[in-house]
């Protein structure tokens, strides 16, 4: 490899330290994809050792950390998870713990998080690993594969991270900066372009620092090639190698097909108070939030002298009603467009719902987001 003061077709932005790293690429004899990306790893990893965030998962990069924290981080951003990574380390801090924990209180754990799947699947897959390969994340990229709710991005996060091995890691954020890096135009939502380019990726990565690799390519996408917004080219190691920067066409890649728009549920939160208690219910045990628990709610958009004659209808005696607001969550296929009333009764209805107090619902029973809107009326935070 060779380095270079200048950068070939395209000399460093001023002051962009990285150009000194840049490899040399000519008019004549341009990178071909995996040129550019094997051309990458130099002016990568270097950035990546001088500008990596310092994160509770990276400064003890062991498998069931890196795995944990890797499942919360495709779930929500990096500030988001480090409560929850402190939390769920502390009451679960190794594979036996998660492998016995109870479902509720895991699910506790994950409250807020959302795809709550992917807590159950953690169980599970400490479950088999406990059976299975003595306590131990399996070394082996293959292996990983195997577990319940571990795909390639995560296989190769644990394998890379954790164990050093070469294989690369690719989630929206490596998706976003190589297809910048190589101005591929492919709709980066196909699962057959993400196999591409991990082909590519683990055909040209090197074989050593294969974590630093990945997590600089991460790094990357969180922090300089952001994503809904003008990435920092004068801050990007990778600046001269972008040939979407260099074609002007950072606006239009990474590519998505356009989707198809989300279905709208209009629903009716009831908040149900009988004293200092609370009503609420548990989902079905299948499909959209299974399990968990909720305010009581109704399909439509109810007006007050309809939810009063809907809970009359069930036999609550109703003191009082009031609207508690409009809110409003969107899942990946479905929006709730919620209307919330809070009602005062004048006993619970215990044959209907559960009723509880303000610490249970607190601490015990696990709520998802899409009622945080009312958790914060019932705590009268809003
Ligand atoms: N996003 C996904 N994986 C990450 C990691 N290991 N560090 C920071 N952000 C990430």
């Amino acid at each position: 490899m060779k380095i270079d003061d200048k950068d070939g077709l395209d000399s460093g932005m001023p002051g962009n330290l990285y150009g000194r790293l840049q490899v040399m690429e000519s008019e004549k004899a341009p990178f071909d994809p995996p040129g550019r990306i094997r051309a990458a790893a130099a002016p990568l990893l270097s950035w990546y050792d001088s500008h990596a965030r310092i994160l509770p998962w990276r400064e003890r990069p062991e498998p069931y950390r890196v795995w944990i924290s890797e499942i919360m981080l495709q779930q929500t951003r990096v500030e988001a998870v480090k409560p929850y990574f402190g939390r769920f380390m502390e009451a679960l801090p190794d594979i036996g713990a998660l492998a016995q924990v109870e479902e509720e209180r895991l699910l506790k754990l994950w409250e807020g998080l959302g795809y709550y799947n992917r807590a159950r699947n953690l169980k599970k897959a400490a479950v088999t690993v406990v059976e299975n390969y003595d306590g131990r994340l399996p070394a082996s990229y293959e292996e990983l594969l195997k577990l319940p709710g571990i795909g390639s991005y995560t296989a190769g996060a644990i394998a890379s991270i954790a164990y050093g091995i070469p294989v690369p890691a690719v989630d929206g954020n490596v998706l976003r900066v190589v297809s910048r890096l190589l101005a591929s135009r492919e709709d980066i939502l196909k699962p057959s372009v993400k196999r591409r380019m991990e082909d590519c990726l683990r055909a040209v990565m090197p074989q050593k620092r294969a974590g630093a690799f990945n997590q600089g390519l991460i790094e990357i996408g969180a922090i300089v090639c952001i994503p809904g917004g003008q990435p920092r080219c004068d801050e990007c190691p990778l600046y001269s190698l972008c040939l979407a920067r260099r074609q002007g066409l950072l606006d239009s890649i990474p590519y998505r097909a356009p989707k198809k728009p989300r279905k709208v549920e209009e629903r009716t939160v009831l908040l149900l108070e009988a004293g200092d208690m609370v009503a609420i219910e548990k989902r079905a045990d299948k499909g959209l939030l299974a399990s968990l628990y909720q305010f009581p709610n109704v399909e439509g958009r109810l007006t007050p002298q309809e939810a009063d004659r809907t809970l009359k209808a069930l036999g609550a005696g109703v003191k009082d009603i009031v609207p508690a607001g409009e809110a409003k969550h969107v899942f990946s296929h479905v929006e709730w467009h919620m209307t919330g009333y809070r009602i005062l009764l004048e006993h619970v209805m215990e044959e209907r719902y559960l009723f509880v107090n303000r610490r249970e619902l607190r601490e015990k029973y696990p709520i998802p987001n899409a009622f945080s809107a009312y958790i914060k009326v019932i705590n009268g935070e809003s």
